[in-house]
């Protein structure tokens, strides 16, 4: 992100005193890095994440997991010619059945996709996103309900588990996999980008992948060898989104604020502003500044159409959510 990014922030709200106190004892044991016009790309990609808070570098806390983390981008265009290394797709999934999963369950199925013309086939279920026919690897990561109703069966119970929890603890699963899954890919050298568009279509992507009832594709994962990168993109302030002991919206406004004026200086609404015909501007006079909140405003109020019926058809597959 550009210095001045992080310059023009320096009316951002101040450390609330619970933010100032844990700061004050972690300089006991971190020399804070508040020169941080170092060389270190990392450094400054933390900053560049969290510019809006100025969030400090404790160096005494930083490690390469860390590092790793923070320096995470989407990558949506992939360097088509190169293909991945013997081995990635088994060290990406030791990485994501590595991952905490509820009760040991483990109620998550990937689906590996690297046929040219199959993965061309998800990208035109994936609302036709380009980058998924361009990355050598395509990932489904599914719900899987299905192995715990088997072996219910097969030693003889009912099934005592139809209720909406079943299904929140398959989707949570699924996505802390296909978390661990895109770090790993990511600390290979790799990029990824996270599919949510595969439940437009969560039918057809179901019989595409030929998923037995109780699996359903959650997340999927497009990964390569990224030929472009975006920039680090911003997140919200902590004093947002983190609460000490009890929540608030106290600082909200402020610091949603404080975001917009962030994102606003970047490009990334650049040609994305969303028109919903008779509640926003026409397009050519839609100039007012256009920050995260309206974006994601705009996105509220217009919906998603094509996963207004997903509801039915987990219900059509055996989930029960009530
Ligand atoms: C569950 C999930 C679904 C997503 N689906 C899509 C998608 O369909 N297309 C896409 O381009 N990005 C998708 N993304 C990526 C987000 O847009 C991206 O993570 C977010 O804008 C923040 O940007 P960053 O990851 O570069 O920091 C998805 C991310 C998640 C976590």
């Amino acid at each position: 992100m550009p210095r001045e990014l992080d310059q023009q922030l320096d009316n951002r709200p101040a450390p609330s005193k619970s933010e100032a106190n844990a700061q004050a004892q972690a300089n006991d044991v971190a020399q804070v890095s508040d020169q941080a016009q170092t060389n270190d790309q990392t450094e400054t990609t933390v900053k560049d994440r969290f510019s809006v808070d100025g969030l400090r570098v404790f160096e005494a806390l930083r490690t390469p997991v860390i590092d790793q983390i923070t320096r995470h981008v989407s990558v949506r265009s992939f360097d088509s010619e190169r293909q991945l290394p013997e081995g990635t797709v088994e060290m990406m999934m030791a990485a994501a059945q590595s991952a905490s999963t509820s009760s040991n369950f483990q109620s998550w199925s990937a689906v590996i996709i690297r046929d040219p013309e199959r993965k061309q086939k998800m990208q035109e279920l994936c609302d036709n996103q380009r980058f998924i026919g361009q990355a050598p690897l395509f990932i489904a990561f599914c719900a899987d309900s299905s192995r715990h109703k088997w072996v219910t069966e097969q030693k003889g119970y009912p099934f005592g588990s139809n209720y909406l929890e079943l299904l929140l603890i398959s989707v949570i699963d699924s996505a802390l996999a296909c978390q661990n899954a895109a770090l790993a890919a990511e600390s290979m050298g790799l990029g990824c980008c996270m599919v949510g568009a595969i439940r437009n279509h969560a039918r057809d992507v179901a019989k595409f992948l030929e998923l037995p009832d109780g699996v359903f594709a959650t997340i999927g994962l497009a990964v390569g060898y990224p030929s472009s990168k975006n920039e680090v993109k911003p997140r919200l302030p902590q004093s947002v989104v983190v609460h000490e002991e009890k929540y608030s919206t106290t600082t909200r406004a402020e610091g949603i604020a404080a975001y917009d004026a962030v994102m606003q200086k970047t490009d990334i609404y650049k040609g994305r502003k969303i028109h919903i015909p008779g509640l926003t501007p026409d397009p050519e006079q839609d100039t007012a500044p256009y920050g995260w909140s309206e974006h994601t405003a705009r996105r509220m109020a217009r919906g998603n159409d094509m996963r207004r019926d997903l509801a039915v058809f987990l219900k059509e597959i055996g989930f029960v959510l009530e």
